[in-house]
């Protein structure tokens, strides 16, 4: 007789009774998982144990009329890790993103997220992912903020309208002590308001909404990109001022010089040094096109900047191994592409809860294994 082996699967309301939505309990788990990150007690995929992921991408173009085709943000994604420390855990985020999805009441990418026992490799929980990975996305700039933001801030800019600038929004607030005003820049003028609004109310700041970007980031000291890709985002180097901090969690070009004098903090270098090595392999004329930061990995290549090796993460900052904000006149790049360590790491927190709190529903994987030993 084999063990028996069960799993808890979590819906999303669940999470959200387990806690999942509550952004200020995520920073503090996320700053530890900065911490593991920088200390190097953590594996992620390929042969670096850095890698982001496994991307599925589909054809440009295909002989087969049920073959999805590339798009932009048209993708699915596998992404493991296992997460050390407290956590000791394996486990894997699987979504897909298709843009057009809000049209048909979906969200663009539908997420869910597997634990794993690190030893046995048996299955811990299967949970509805969206949340976990809006959160733990919008997190980050609460992290960023805590170490790298100017302690007055006052004017915070949101790019995107989307429920992750939502989630960044939310972090930065209750990060960004001084907070003021927010402002919501969005294609939609109807989007932005809203988010505006809702953001306003929640944390008691002046909000509005626009669709003209380069006034609301001029006085901006703290900037958050989280757009979708529908429309490449473009801004100059003297839009950004004296002392702010933008943040990447989508992507975004900025002229060159400001890349150049501004200093850059990554989320983790090591998985930028994978992306980085991955556009090598690319035929020249299709490097450094698609991705967060690769306006950075070209300028590396082309000699304008040092190696990605020799950049600096926020764990390091966190763990002050590394310099963070020297001086209030200083400009911060943040650039997150976005870590399974940190799904496998909030998960891992919200099925603790809801294991705590009897939520959920045990699922049976056998009472002993038909292929046991
Ligand atoms: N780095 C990470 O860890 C991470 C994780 C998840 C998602 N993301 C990225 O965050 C981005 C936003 O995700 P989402 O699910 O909220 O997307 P979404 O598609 O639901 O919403 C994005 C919003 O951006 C707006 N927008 C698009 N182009 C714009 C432009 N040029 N100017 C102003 N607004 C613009 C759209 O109108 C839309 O309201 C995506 O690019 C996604 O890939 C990053």
């Amino acid at each position: 007789m084999g063990k028996a082996t069960s799993f808890l699967y979590l819906n999303e309301e669940d999470m959200i009774k387990a806690g999942v939505l509550d952004s200020a309990r995520c920073i503090d788990v996320e700053e530890e998982l900065f911490r593991i990150l920088s200390a190097g007690d953590y594996v992620m995929g390929g042969d670096k144990h850095n890698a982001h992921g496994i991307a599925l991408k589909f054809p440009k173009e295909s002989p087969f009329p049920n073959m999805p085709i590339d798009a932009p943000d048209r993708r699915f994604m596998a992404m493991p890790a296992y997460v050390g420390g407290r956590f000791h855990v394996a486990g894997q985020k699987w979504y897909g993103s298709n843009i057009i999805n809000p049209g048909r009441g979906l969200p663009r990418s539908i997420l869910m997220v597997m634990l794993n026992d690190a030893d046995t490799c048996e299955p811990l929980a299967l949970m509805s992912g969206n949340l976990i990975s809006s959160v733990r996305t919008g997190c980050v700039p609460g992290v960023a903020t805590r170490h790298l933001a100017r302690k007055d801030a006052k004017i915070c800019t949101c790019i995107g309208a989307g429920p992750v600038s939502k989630a960044c929004a939310e972090a930065i607030a209750l990060e960004a002590k001084n907070l003021e005003e927010l402002i919501v820049v969005d294609l939609f003028q109807e989007k932005a308001d809203a988010f505006a609004r809702e953001m306003g109310e929640k944390f008691g700041l002046k909000a509005r909404g626009t669709t003209e970007m380069e006034s609301a980031v001029r006085c901006a000291d703290i900037v958050s990109v989280a757009a979708s890709s529908v429309k490449p985002i473009y801004m100059k180097n003297d839009w950004l001022k004296k002392g702010s901090v933008i943040m990447f969690t989508g992507r975004c070009n900025i002229d060159e010089e400001y890349f150049s004098s501004a200093k850059i903090v990554w989320d983790h270098a090591g998985m930028h040094e994978v992306y980085y090595d991955e556009h090598l392999q690319l035929p020249e004329n299709e490097r450094f096109i698609n991705g967060i930061g690769v306006q950075i990995y070209r300028m590396m290549y082309e000699g304008k900047l040092p190696p990605i090796t020799e950049s600096t993460s926020l764990g390091d900052v966190i763990n002050g191994t590394r310099p963070g904000r020297e001086s209030e006149d200083e400009r911060i790049c943040f650039i997150t592409g976005g870590l399974p360590v940190w799904d496998v790491g909030w998960g891992y927190e919200i099925y603790s809860k809801a294991k705590e709190m009897g939520l959920g529903v045990e699922l049976k994987l056998w009472d002993s294994p038909y292929l046991n030993g």
